[in-house]
């Protein structure tokens, strides 16, 4: 596939005959259903949403880390005329400078020396006639933010080696959980490229901010992890009310791996506070100012290797939270990539 087609006009949003319940309606059935949630701000940003699939509208997702800017990206995808082709996910933190372009761009064939003989399609390429989502876009490099401006306002670019401009037809979504306007200030983001991309703004609320939402959540995670039709598994009003009191800081991410953590660990299909992990218990504990929990006194936490787990898992949760994008987080960790990604899978917070 090459290119050939004409860039798409950036659509405006849908006039003022769609009100909010109807489109709200039109939701149900689609990919949206994988987002979960009532609360009020958050059905706004699926209602925008759903909007912004019926057009080729430019998107940027805001929202803190793990609060479902990923899947957001897919269901306007998946519900957009483009659903039948690719949506490519480029995360824009992670290309070096160095392969910036054949990153982006793909070369043609024997560009250069190393490179594969048949040439090698880039992000751009693979995303003809679908979608591109440039994920973390607030720490992509200036370097990255230079190229990519190009391409949107141009529609075209040259592969590596090449000499054609090249014409694609790929429509935009970014995300972002940093501070777009802040890093304009710090001279950190171009602003001509936050103006392109930042035509349809949808910010998604952190869990803190919707824990009524939770239930609901806790209910899915554990629908989903199968093991509900074994047997039915519940949380113990204790448990759950430790929940609700937790900040969540890795978003609605950590609770799904909350969830399956204390499914490991439950003996009952009433899930107790016992089957928390620690630090959960003790920072609800501490904010309810109660006793400090049963299980701190019991053997759970006399378990070394429980207690290592645990103490790691909150290490690398806060690192995540503290951190713009996953390189940060690797090095405040001071562990190889491999061993974070490992770590990541173990503790089901990918
Ligand atoms: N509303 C939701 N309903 C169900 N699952 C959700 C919801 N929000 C997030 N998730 C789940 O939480 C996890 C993290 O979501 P996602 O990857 O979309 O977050 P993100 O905002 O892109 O995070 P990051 O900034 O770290 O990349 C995924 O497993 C996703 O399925
Ligand atoms: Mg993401």
């Amino acid at each position: 596939m090459t290119a050939g087609t004409k860039k798409s006009q950036a659509a405006q949003p849908r006039g003022k005959e769609e009100s909010p319940t109807n489109a709200d309606a039109t939701l149900a059935g689609s990919a949206f259903d994988e987002l979960i949630g009532d609360d009020e701000a958050f059905r706004r940003a699926l209602v925008s949403a759903g909007r912004a699939a019926q057009s080729d509208i430019s998107v940027l997702i805001i929202g803190e880390s793990g609060t479902g800017k990923e899947i957001l990206a897919r269901a306007i995808h998946q519900t957009s005329r483009r659903k039948n082709k690719q949506l490519v996910d480029v995360n824009c933190a992670a290309i070096p400078d160095s392969l910036i372009e054949s990153e982006l761009f793909g070369y043609e064939k024997g560009a250069f020396t190393g490179a594969r003989t048949e040439g090698r399609k880039g992000y751009f390429d693979e995303a003809h006639e679908g979608t591109i989502l440039l994920d973390e876009i607030g720490d992509s490099s200036l370097s990255v933010q230079a190229k990519l401006l190009r391409v949107l306002e141009s529609g075209t670019f040259k592969r590596v080696g090449g000499i054609r401009n090249v014409r694609v037809d790929v429509r935009v979504i970014s995300s972002t959980n940093q501070d777009l306007a802040d890093l304009i200030g710090q001279k950190k983001f171009r602003e001509d490229l936050f103006f392109r991309l930042n035509t349809f703004t949808i910010p998604l609320p952190p869990l803190r901010e919707r824990r009524g939402d939770i239930d609901l959540l806790v209910e899915h995670f554990l629908k989903a992890s199968g093991a509900a039709q074994k047997q039915k598994y519940r949380f113990s009003p204790e448990a759950l009310a430790m929940l609700h009191a937790y900040r969540w800081p890795g978003n609605v991410r950590e609770l799904k791996g909350v969830v399956s953590y204390a499914l490991n660990m439950t003996q009952s299909p009433v899930i107790d506070a016992g089957s928390l992990p620690n630090f959960l218990v003790s920072e609800s504990r501490s904010r309810d100012g109660a006793a400090p929990p049963a299980a701190e006194s019991g053997a759970a936490s006399l378990n070394l290797t429980q207690a290592v787990r645990d103490l790691e898992r909150r290490l690398i949760t806060e690192a995540l939270a503290a951190s713009s994008n996953r390189s940060e987080a690797i090095r405040a960790l001071g562990i190889s990539r491999r061993t974070f990604y490992l770590k990541l899978k173990e503790y089901g917070l990918e």
